[in-house]
């Protein structure tokens, strides 16, 4: 092909393109009466007032619908107002979050409430240039709560908006780029209708989360708008969005230690910046211990392994890392002798470990284990040797 002539494909594409963009509001009105019919039913949608729209937003951002119910409901129980939220203490709202993960999340809410007591009168602002300051709004939370709370006519594009859009204009840019998603929230926002703007964003994210299934699972046969999708056309929807692939988790090995002493259990905080900033952990480090290297590193601190049970192997991935782990459950002698381990560790009974503290989902596996088998009478108690945990 000539210099010229793929010149002129190009462009031909790009107005091509352009075609299939500019037929995007055709799925405005059949989006929206399909939303009038399907819409799920949540806490949050039948009172949308700004906090528990942006409560359930930032809830949403962590996990799937069904997982956040119980967390949103705990939460307006305990903070019925931003005023509570503001005066709680960050023990009381991170424990809330608890199993949620990405804490970051968690203490920007805590301060973004503080904020708005003290400069808002305790009420979110109304506009999308004052939401987007607060921190942890950005501008996919400011979109959805000046949309749903406010009826903004602003969009919000999360992943679910990416997979739906693409697939309708069966656009082939790589939606894990900055520049892609910037063209496809231009492309929302000449579509999100002055009336209903909070109902049609959620129309799509919502047909995104129902029907525009990713996985090769697309329910196209329900869709609203398969008849306005060009992927659909083409046979082609699983082709969409095009994401060119993640880089590689770094996998850790991990040995954490339940270390028992005097019906306590050992815990530590961890620093103050990187992973799981400032919560709480058990005992662990950065390597595959055997038995031997763990009664070692115990007597090295001037603690004295009684009973060693070895538990089953779990697993934890974040974002760019995975966490393979092994774990032992530690009953210690109570020599009453001073310890180097007395300053890295607290001490805790399991009523304070149940109610107050926040131990990450990184060490769900073991803090269950913890609780379930060797928790009895609020104390917690060795176990025989044995691999059965
Ligand atoms: N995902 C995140 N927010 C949502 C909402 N308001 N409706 C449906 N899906 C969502």
């Amino acid at each position: 092909m000539s210099q010229q002539n793929r010149k002129d494909s190009q462009n031909e594409n790009k107005e091509c393109k352009n075609c299939i963009a500019d037929q995007l509001h055709y799925i405005v009105t059949p989006l929206l009466q399909w939303y009038d019919n399907h819409a799920r039913v949540l806490p949050w949608r039948e009172n949308p007032e700004p906090y528990a729209v942006w409560i359930s937003e930032i809830m949403l951002q962590q996990t799937r619908v069904e997982a956040v119910k119980p967390y949103f409901d705990r939460w307006m129980e305990a903070f019925p107002s931003i005023f509570d939220l503001a005066a709680a203490s960050e023990e009381e709202v991170l424990k809330l979050w608890e199993g949620l993960g990405y804490y970051s999340r968690v203490r920007n809410i805590h301060k973004t409430a503080k904020i708005v007591t003290k400069d808002y009168g305790g009420e979110l602002p109304r506009s999308f240039d004052a939401l987007i300051k607060l921190p942890g709004i950005g501008e996919y939370s400011a979109g959805s709560i000046g949309s749903i709370a406010f009826q903004l006519q602003v969009p919000c594009v999360d992943g679910n908006v990416l997979r739906v859009v693409t697939r309708i204009t069966a656009e082939e840019a790589d939606i894990t780029e900055a520049s892609t998603k910037k063209l496809l929230t231009q492309w929302v926002r000449t579509i999100v209708p002055a009336q209903r703007p909070g109902d049609f964003n959620q129309a799509l994210m919502e047909l995104g989360a129902t029907i525009c299934l990713p996985n090769g699972i697309p329910k196209c046969e329900s869709c609203p708008v398969a008849h306005l999708c060009e992927a659909f056309r083409r046979s082609q929807v699983t082709d969409f969005p095009v994401k060119k692939p993640k880089a590689e988790r770094r996998k850790e090995k991990r040995t954490v230690l339940l270390l028992i002493r005097k019906g306590s259990v050992a815990v530590r905080k961890r620093p103050d910046s990187g992973l799981l900033a400032g919560l709480w952990e058990y005992p662990n480090y950065s390597a595959e211990l055997t038995e031997s290297d763990v009664i070692e590193e115990l007597e090295k601190k001037g603690l004295s392994p009684l009973n060693l049970t070895k538990l089953k192997k779990a697993k934890h991935i974040f974002t760019h890392l995975e966490w393979h782990m092994n774990g032992y459950l530690i009953t210690l002698r109570d020599d009453g002798k001073d310890s180097s381990a007395d300053e890295e560790y607290q001490w805790i009974e399991s009523d304070v470990l149940k109610e107050r503290l926040t131990i990450p989902a990184a060490f769900k596996a073991y803090h269950q284990i913890l609780l379930d088998t060797f928790c009895s009478q609020d104390k917690f108690q060795g176990a025989p040797n044995s691999d059965s945990y």
